[in-house]
């Protein structure tokens, strides 16, 4: 493992935490950032990054991540999903419940921070899954964000799609509850109707915008009755988003994912179940009033809901196909894509992705380029557009939703803890990183 030593990026232009731009330098050691200024005089010994004509941001965190291991590693696992997060220049990740055994019990939660601890080269974080018979679990493990629930589309013991079995897990505790909204209920009885049919492009339609809509009213009414810390797992509807806008207590937050923005429906046409995913793609209509609120602060970060699945699973008839894509590797460039193109500012984009999402889970020390932060950074370059392609993913998986899409803003380099973990193309794979707190 290489030890963290003292790092001077310079001449970056980068972005402060009062929204400032600073061209300047950024000084490192023992994993924190120790300075930011126009210039610094370089120490001895330091290693030195001359980033001239790129920027500087904080570091990603993803907070709704699926890695699957352990259980799934023939889809992913967790040195080859933090080696593509790496590269898109994701430092921390938040990762969830459904793996096998599912993350339910204290003794799985220590399983996964021991291999994460074995082989990622980024941090890492593991939500407690909730089922109907483990609250004293979900009141006592740790270190975890929060408390996943699935209120729809998840068979099996991760299931919770009854009030009566929430209010327990609402009542009791203050941890952050974090809800996959769609109703169980409302998707198993549009199944039957649109059973038979094997276009993937009726997936939308079976888990349509109202049972999004009707799992979110619930929970948001829950968080009330308790005042319970919420948050709510990729929003994808209009009618989220006006309710949010409506009656938003202040300890509930949203997030939403880059394919929620920027793709729909009509991606059924182009790249089929590939496009398949819960909460499934929306319309152009929703796209726009996600962005809205985003912009408006109404929905408070983004998360890529990194799902990987083999090619061969994907390529089965639907419904057979599972659902769920990838997306660590191309989700900053994506935003980053986007606020070049106008529909939002670079300074958001950061904010989004990094400062936000270490707000919203009381992540300390991370999400700023300042003194005392953990040196956690990524520099872009926004002057070049490249496609997406598939020979270059480091995914398991080896598939992108976007792949073709000509971006800009991929990440140069990437640095965690001080380390640099990626540059230009390469992956240092004897960085390892750290298990988050959450304070
Ligand atoms: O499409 C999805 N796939 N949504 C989820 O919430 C779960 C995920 C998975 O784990 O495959």
């Amino acid at each position: 493992m290489s030890s963290p030593q003292s790092l001077l990026i310079r001449r970056a232009r980068m972005i402060l935490p009062d929204g400032e731009w600073l061209e300047g330098d950024v000084l490192t050691r023992d994993r924190q950032i120790v300075a930011v200024a126009p210039e610094i005089s370089p120490p001895t010994p330091v290693t030195t990054i001359d980033a001239e004509g790129l920027t500087l941001l904080p570091g990603v965190i993803d907070p709704q991540v699926h890695f699957r291991e352990p259980g799934l590693e023939h889809k992913e696992d967790l040195f080859t999903a933090s080696c593509a997060c790496a590269k898109g220049g994701v430092t921390s990740f938040l990762e969830m419940p459904n793996t096998r055994p599912l993350t339910t019990t204290q003794q799985a939660l220590d399983d996964k921070l021991q291999r994460a601890a074995n082989k990622c080269v980024v941090n890492y974080g593991f939500f407690i899954g909730a089922t109907s018979e483990n609250l004293p679990d979900l009141l006592l493990a740790q270190p975890t964000p929060g408390i996943k629930i699935f209120m729809g589309s998840m068979h099996g013991q991760l299931l919770i799609d009854q009030e009566a079995t929430l209010e327990p897990i609402f009542g009791h505790g203050d941890r952050l509850i974090a809800v996959h909204a769609e109703d169980q209920g409302r998707i198993n009885q549009r199944r039957q109707e649109f059973a038979g049919i094997h276009d993937p492009a009726i997936h939308s339609q079976i888990q349509d915008n109202q049972a999004a809509l009707l799992a979110t009213k619930l929970a948001l009414k829950l968080s009330q009755k308790y005042h319970r810390r919420l948050h709510i797992l990729h929003m994808s509807t209009a009618e989220e988003a006006d309710l949010l806008r409506q009656e938003k207590p202040d300890w509930v937050t949203a997030e939403v994912t880059p394919q929620h923005l920027l793709l729909n429906t009509s991606a059924y046409e182009t790249i089929g179940t590939l496009a398949q995913m819960n909460p499934p793609l929306r319309s152009p209509h929703d796209n726009e009033v996600l962005w809205q609120a985003l912009r408006d602060g109404v929905i408070n970060f983004i998360a890529t809901d990194h799902a990987p699945h083999t090619l061969a699973e994907k390529a089965q008839e639907y419904p057979n196909t599972p659902s769920g894509m990838p997306g660590v590797e191309t989700s900053l460039a994506l935003m980053l894509t986007a606020a070049m193109a106008g529909r939002c500012t670079v300074a958001q984009v950061a904010n989004w992705m990094s400062t936000a999402v270490a707000k919203g889970y009381g992540i300390p020390h991370k999400g700023a380029i300042a003194p005392g932060y953990d040196a956690d950074l990524v520099l872009v370059d926004l002057n070049t557009y490249r496609p997406v392609q598939r020979e270059e993913l480091l995914t398991k998986c080896r598939w992108s939703p976007f792949e073709g899409c000509n971006l800009t803003g991929w990440a140069v380099t990437t640095i965690v803890g001080g380390q640099i973990v990626y540059d230009k193309g390469q992956v240092n794979t004897q960085v390892r990183g750290e298990a988050l707190t959450f304070v």
